[in-house]
């Protein structure tokens, strides 16, 4: 069995309302030690608190995906306070740029995102970071207020990496480097340093190969390790440790809970 830290998962998605339930009751036995479940918009991170409390495993992350900030009231930065208070509350997230699908907002974007970086900071939690499409802006920003935390499903090139790794933060690696074509995430995978990996989901989506195309969970992240342990030349178990250990560190969670 390998234990398994899932830095960031989506379990209220409806893609999961046929068997969630019997679903997440298995994870007791097969070795997960955690789940962040994120939130999006103001509803599912209400979800996602709601989910926390069901699981010891679970814990939470609120804030506003810059997808979904055309339904940032003027009151959501109060709002996303208020939900941090939560006791499985552990990070900020999921907030960044996403300039693939829309980018004629990026404005609104960075503001919204960089609210919810300066909130991050004052009450001491990490974040975790979306970006797609829109490493630079990104990147000004984190070097700007200096954030702790992940940059999940990470898409940058080693270079980006570099960067990342310059401001402290993480590097979060998921189904990606499994893919056939996964050149640029393998390249990260080995240069990046054990201390700065964290392993995660993004379910149901980004399931690893062999279940690409599949619903993903939190126990295929077995699949990540053992491709990253290969180029790297290390064992599976050793991965997943100093992964599991790196997702207590950032997360603040104590691991003999
Ligand atoms: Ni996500």
């Amino acid at each position: 069995m390998d234990f398994i830290f899932d830095t960031h998962a989506h379990y209220n998605d409806k893609a999961f309302n046929e068997d969630r339930t019997k679903l997440l009751d298995s994870f007791t036995e097969s070795g997960i030690l955690g789940v962040i479940n994120c939130g999006t918009d103001i509803e599912e991170s209400k979800n996602s608190i709601a989910l926390s409390k069901e699981y010891d495993f679970m814990y939470c992350a609120v804030g506003f995906h810059p997808e979904e900030i055309h339904k940032a009231n003027e009151n959501y930065l109060e709002e996303i306070r208020e939900l941090s208070c939560h006791k499985k509350c552990v990070a900020i997230g999921e907030i960044g740029l996403d300039y693939y699908w829309v980018k004629d907002n990026k404005e609104e974007q960075k503001r919204i995102f960089t609210e919810q970086v300066i909130l991050a900071n004052k009450l001491n939690l990490p974040i975790i970071v979306h970006s797609r499409d829109a490493h630079n802006d990104t990147l000004d920003i984190l070097k700007k207020y200096k954030p702790k935390g992940v940059l999940h499903c990470f898409s940058g090139s080693v270079e980006v990496m570099k960067e990342v790794l310059k401001l402290g933060m993480y590097i979060g690696l998921g189904g990606a480097v499994t893919f056939k074509n996964a050149r640029v995430p393998l390249d990260v995978a080995k240069e990046l340093p054990l201390e700065r990996l964290l392993l995660e989901t993004d379910c149901p989506y980004m399931s690893p190969v062999p279940m690409r195309g599949k619903r993903n969970q939190s126990t295929y992240i077995s699949f990540v390790a053992e491709k990253i342990a290969e180029v790297k030349n290390l064992t599976k178990e050793e991965v997943l440790a100093t992964a599991n250990n790196n997702a207590f560190k950032l997360f603040n969670i104590d691991a003999n809970l």
